[in-house]
């Protein structure tokens, strides 16, 4: 495990964070009290959420080609997307939210 501390990239806890951590672009988001984190990418072709999509709950929607994603588990939901997103494990503490970059799945 590879536990990173995010907490000073989170400003406001009710909006998407972009985050860059080495090469992975993540977006990171509380819904229903839970954190969530993903990589801002599609498995499709690549587009990046932040700019070709946007967030419906726990289901992240590709506009470049109309797939969605379940960000709770990666996988894909609507075509023409297939493999899953990668998600990584989030744990927020009351002093840190920090996230798993090494057990991406
Ligand atoms: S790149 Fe996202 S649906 Fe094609």
């Amino acid at each position: 495990m590879s536990w990173v501390d995010i907490t000073s990239s989170i400003t406001d806890v009710e909006q998407i964070t972009p985050i860059t951590i080495g090469d992975l672009h993540l977006l990171v988001v509380r819904v229903n009290e839970r954190w969530l984190a993903f990589e801002d990418r599609c498995s499709h072709a690549g587009c990046a959420f932040s700019q070709d999509g946007e967030l419906d709950g726990t289901t992240a929607i590709c506009y470049c080609h109309g797939s969605e994603f379940d960000i709770t588990t990666g996988e894909a939901t609507r075509p023409p997307a297939v493999e899953p997103i990668r998600t990584f494990p989030v744990q927020a503490s009351e002093n840190a939210i920090e996230v798993d970059v090494s057990s991406g799945s």
